[in-house]
């Protein structure tokens, strides 16, 4: 820390290197900034830094400076005036010892745009009109010290979202990290395609000046840095917008008079009300931080009070509508309001679709937009997607799009004619598969495929009785429902399994039979699989499993399990078969296929959900004697199965996977979702097991951790306080008091802390009865 200097040694600094004498006087702010009212009757500025100011950035400021005035710029900058050797600083040791950088700049007459008077329309045009025309001189200029990131870059604003936990008041918390949250899914993504240049970035309301209903003036071009050319006029409009009685309305007046200068494309105006909100969310995160070092600052909670106030209003507002106003059509109002649209969609919708379809959360969305780990209702506002494993490597991957579209236009057509991309599929699949799993069919569900499955292991084996594990899903066809738990014995099912179903019990170590034995529970519950097989005498066509069991409640089986339920199947003579469709495609982390946690090798591996990212399509891999079998005159065909643009998007699918490095990441963010969460367990008995591997987890709720009453409700709960707050999870498992978590493998760790901040806070609040 720098002590300011002495009014005598500035007197005696002023003489010495700029060759003038007079009065001076601090000016007030942060910045060690004095006022020099000189005796050849003109006033400057003398601008005191530290060391750890790079002449670079001095540099940089001084030339944006002089580009500005030399293109002809019409209001005043705070020019640098060189010393008497015709330098830009001057560099000094004080008294007390600190080397202080001096800069004598020229005086800014004016008011500050807080200390004027209310803004009118034209003043308002006015300052967006200069910002444009700042900006499009400083597009034509660079300079290395501007590729820099500050505390303040608007760009990385997201590094301030950990300090959302010093803040005291939980309300306060949501709001914050619900702002912060919007900002990250609707600008961050977007920035890196906007247009970037040099910008001032801190055209905040002391450093416009402002004389006669117009701007003269634009101080401080210490925070200036290469960015997103929008970021100048978010930050302008974060300010002026604070404390005045309608904040779009003023603002769409500065957006006007800056695309009277420099016309916003619709994607930099779509980005304008997330920044805005992300500015806001800075301020009071740093306040947050800063109280913490020093409370009684005079200079560091200035606009803290006000930022609160100007979020609050902006947070009742849905973004769509704030672009709206801010792109100057606030006047066309979007006919129906959200709640009516919703409730005349709901209504169609119950008259048109078949009624055992369920919505989820109580209160439905329309979500109308995807883009990687987000999804977007039809106000603009984010929901963080925890749940949807389909969209693996994230919603509308623009790759995956891409290459889906480009095929749609050229051909798409069943696969009785040859074709490369069928060819070279496959042969993508068999590579991430073990040796002797060389041999695919291409369908166009999970259901279609485990149907696909039985047959072929049927008419291998000449048998038809099926082992299964309790608690499964495996699709919604008559003979996967009858081989379903999940199904049969819950509501509407028959309750019983037909006579051909022998259900294992599931492997779950936390309050299955042999919960709490570790290491041998892989194999007693193998064994268990064994078990089955000889009470049962039954001519085993083959036993399907999941690898992980995702309907059933988020369970990993443990160590050993499938390797000992394999050997008892093969001796019994079945075949044994995985159902990779929930798990598959790298979301364990550690192994691509999930199966392989357990070293072994199915004779058949049934593929679905991820493989399209989306576009239906699914897949079963056999080995070839197995499928040779099951050619035996009567023709199997899919009529979509397979097609040209199925491939094409699951080559694409493949490609990002291995490109964007996605398995690594889910076995990363895995880790430190679970690091989290067992935190969490520690601080809240209603957490009775967290487990997990790669982006495949579950939180399984308890109302006592002895008896495991589960939790249903207040799961429900939890998912409903957590959708509240624009993170979507779900509830599964037989007791239903299983919260899953398996969303696209884009998230990131800043999506992760968010998450694990919100349980927290929820969890606390749910402790404390209180309402969301
Ligand atoms: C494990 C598992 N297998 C199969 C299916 C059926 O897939 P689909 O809905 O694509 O027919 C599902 C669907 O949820 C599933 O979770």
């Amino acid at each position: 820390m720098i002590h300011p200097p002495a009014a005598e040694e500035i007197i005696t600094l002023s003489k010495q290197a700029y060759g003038l004498s007079g009065l001076v006087e601090r000016l007030p702010g942060e910045n060690l900034n004095f006022r020099l009212d000189a005796n050849d009757g003109k006033c400057y500025v003398l601008k005191f830094a530290g060391d750890e100011l790079p002449a670079e950035v001095i540099e940089l400021e001084h030339r944006m400076i002089e580009n500005l005035i030399s293109a002809g710029i019409d209001i005043s900058l705070p020019r640098i005036l060189p010393n008497q050797q015709g330098e830009i600083e001057t560099k000094f040791r004080t008294g007390v010892g600190d080397v202080l950088r001096a800069r004598l700049l020229s005086f800014v007459r004016g008011s500050p745009w807080c200390e004027a008077d209310t803004p009118d329309a034209g003043l308002l045009r006015d300052l967006g009109r200069v910002l444009a025309e700042i900006d499009l001189v400083l597009a034509g200029l660079d300079h290395p010290a501007a590729h820099r990131t500050h505390r303040w870059d608007l760009a990385s604003a997201g590094v301030h979202r950990e300090k959302i936990a010093l803040i005291d008041d939980p309300v306060h918390r949501r709001l914050v990290e619900s702002m912060f949250h919007l900002y990250a899914a609707c600008a961050l993504p977007r920035l890196a395609g906007l247009p970037h240049s040099l910008i001032h970035s801190d055209a905040n309301d002391e450093n416009v000046m402002v004389d006669n209903g117009k701007v003269i003036g634009l101080l401080d071009f210490a925070d200036s840095l290469y960015n997103p050319t929008i970021c100048e006029l978010a930050v302008a409009l974060a300010y002026v917008m604070l404390d005045v009685p309608e904040p779009l309305k003023d603002g769409a007046e500065i957006v006007a008079g800056y695309q009277a200068v420099r016309p916003l494309s619709q994607e930099e105006l779509e980005v304008l009300f997330p920044l805005i909100c992300g500015r806001l969310c800075t301020t009071i995160a740093v306040a947050a931080e800063r109280r913490t070092i020093d409370p009684e600052h005079p200079n560091w909670f200035v606009t803290e009070a006000r930022a609160w106030a100007l979020l609050k209003r902006l947070a009742e507002i849905d973004p769509v509508v704030g672009t709206t106003w801010l792109a100057g059509r606030g006047h066309l109002e979007p006919g129906l309001g959200a709640g009516a649209h919703l409730n005349a969609l709901l209504k169609r919708r119950n008259e048109r679709i078949g009624p055992s379809l369920s919505i989820a959360y109580d209160e439905p969305l329309t979500i109308v937009r995807g883009q990687g780990q987000y999804l977007f209702d039809i106000g603009g506002r984010p929901f963080l997607d925890l749940v949807n494993n389909v969209c693996h490597v994230g919603h509308c991957h623009p790759r995956v799009v891409m290459a889906g579209q480009r095929q749609m236009a050229l051909l798409n057509t069943n696969t009785r004619y040859l074709h490369g991309l069928l060819i070279e599929y496959a042969d993508r699949l068999c590579a991430t598969l073990p040796n002797g799993l060389d041999t695919c069919f291409f369908v166009n569900s999970g259901s279609e495929a485990n149907e696909l499955a039985l047959r072929l292991a049927e008419t291998y084996t000449g048998r038809g009785d099926w082992l299964i594990i309790d608690g499964a899903y495996h699709g919604n066809t008559t003979l996967l429902v009858q081989l379903s738990p999940y199904k049969f014995m819950g509501p509407g099912g028959s309750g019983h399994p037909e006579p051909w179903v022998h259900i294992v019990p599931m492997p779950d170590g936390y309050r299955g039979i042999y919960r709490g034995q570790d290491q041998a529970a892989g194999e007693a519950y193998g064994d268990e699989v064994g078990r089955v097989i000889c009470e049962s005498c039954a001519p085993i066509a083959g036993f399907l499993a999941e690898s992980l069991l995702g309907c059933g409640g988020q369970i990993i089986p443990p160590q050993g399990y499938l390797a000992r339920a394999f050997g008892h199947v093969r001796a019994a003579g079945g075949l044994c078969v995985v159902d990779e469709v929930q798990v598959g495609f790298g979301r364990a982390g550690t192994h691509f296929w999930a199966f392989e946690q357990q070293n072994v090798v199915p004779d058949i591996v049934v593929m679905g959900k991820p493989i399209g990212n989306g576009h239906p399509m699914a897949a079963v891999v056999t080995r070839r004697e197995i499928a040779e079998a099951f050619a035996n005159g009567m023709e199997y065909f899919s009529t979509f199965g397979g097609n040209p643009v199925s491939c094409a998007t699951g080559l694409a699918v493949l490609d990002v996977i291995e490109e964007e490095g996605l398995q690594a990441r889910a076995l990363e963010l895995g880790q430190r979702f679970l690091l989290g969460l067992r935190g969490l367990m520690n601080e809240h008995a209603l957490i009775g097991d967290v487990r997990g591997t790669g982006l495949f987890i579950g939180i399984e709720l308890v109302r006592d951790r002895e008896s495991l009453e589960p939790a249903a409700a207040e799961a429900a709960e939890l998912v409903e306080r957590m959708k509240a707050r624009g993170m979507l999870l779900s509830t599964d498992g037989p007791l239903h008091n299983v919260i899953k978590i398996k969303p696209p493998m884009v998230l990131n760790e800043a999506d992760v802390d968010m998450v694990l901040r919100s349980l927290e806070d929820e969890l606390g609040q749910m402790a404390r009865s209180e309402p969301f």
